[in-house]
């Protein structure tokens, strides 16, 4: 049994060998090798933020593990209507003694700091732009099987991120986790949506950046973070970075298509790419439940 895990706000406190033990576990989850618990354990899950993927892996992983959850409505009939704190919110919740929290949070949720007024370890299930580590790990479970098949790893691979990255936390979790899995990612979009991080390397256009990618990541244009500030309209964001057929031409035959959803129709990518051979779209969302089921054991002292 491995030591008892604190939360997982991003991948600064976390080891490369504690996210291999993960993917050891959801692979053997994926096989059916896991049983399910049933030892009264429970998950509460407050979302605080609107979720479809998210939330709803996270009910099937507990189920499917045998441990009770709960789900905290933030839009409806909870005491955040009486004006209640979103932080006093979660210090309740975590009284009633859950054995994880599994949290989506806005930028000015100060996440970190609750987590250190609580016992309970925390999950983020998307916070801010800051981080998504869950999604860049399932991501990273469909990834590393799909370049298994082909006899590979993700060893040196290069990910193009095509569009929004910096209001993107799935895009801040994979820069992070690129570095730790000795992946590559790249980047090209409206160079006001850019991330000025050094570890990504930028293209000028998207058939350049198709040139050189072992798989693509198209990401929903966050229109409501964007403020005054986007250059661009939706139609020239279109012609330029739209994932379609025609552009899904200069991609390897042996790439890989994928889109952390929600998707925008006709915007970052056109519904005729959800039909191309290589897209792993709902592959991800597979995986997704196998992941979340994965941490939601890992916290409860499972793993490798
Ligand atoms: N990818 C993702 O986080 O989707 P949801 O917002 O639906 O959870």
């Amino acid at each position: 049994m491995v030591s008892r895990l604190n939360s997982l706000l991003d991948f600064d406190s976390i080891s490369a060998t504690r996210i291999h033990s993960f993917f050891s576990l959801a692979e053997k989850i994926k096989e059916g090798k896991m049983q399910p618990r049933y030892r009264g354990e429970v998950a509460a899950l407050m979302f605080f933020e609107a979720s479809t993927r998210t939330r709803l892996s996270f009910e099937t992983a507990a189920a499917r593990a045998g441990i009770g959850s709960f789900y905290f409505d933030s839009g409806a009939k909870s005491s955040l209507e009486k004006g209640e704190t979103v932080e006093d919110a979660i210090l309740n919740v975590a009284a009633m003694q859950p054995h994880v929290l599994v949290i989506r949070a806005p930028a000015d949720l100060p996440l970190r700091e609750i987590s250190q007024k609580i016992n309970t370890p925390i999950i983020n299930a998307g916070w801010g732009a800051f981080a998504h580590p869950t999604q860049a790990l399932l991501d990273m479970m469909t990834l590393r099987e799909a370049w298994k098949v082909q006899g590979g790893s993700e060893q040196g691979k290069k990910i193009l991120i095509v569009g929004d990255l910096k209001f993107s936390r799935v895009a801040s979790s994979h820069i992070q986790l690129s570095q730790m899995l000795g992946y590559q990612v790249g980047q090209c979009g409206p160079e006001s949506l850019l991330s000025d991080s050094p570890h990504v390397q930028t293209f000028k256009s998207l058939t350049e950046g198709l040139r050189w990618a072992d798989a693509v990541m198209a990401l929903r244009v966050q229109f409501e973070r964007h403020g005054s500030n986007v250059d661009f309209s939706k139609e020239t964001y279109r012609q330029q970075y739209g994932l379609n057929a025609v552009s899904m031409a200069e991609l390897s035959k042996n790439g890989f298509i994928m889109h952390p959803g929600p998707i925008n129709h006709g915007i970052e990518m056109e519904s005729e790419v959800l039909a191309d051979p290589r897209c792993l779209v709902l592959d991800q969302v597979k995986h997704g439940v196998y992941i979340r089921e994965a941490l939601l054991r890992s916290f409860l002292g499972e793993g490798e």
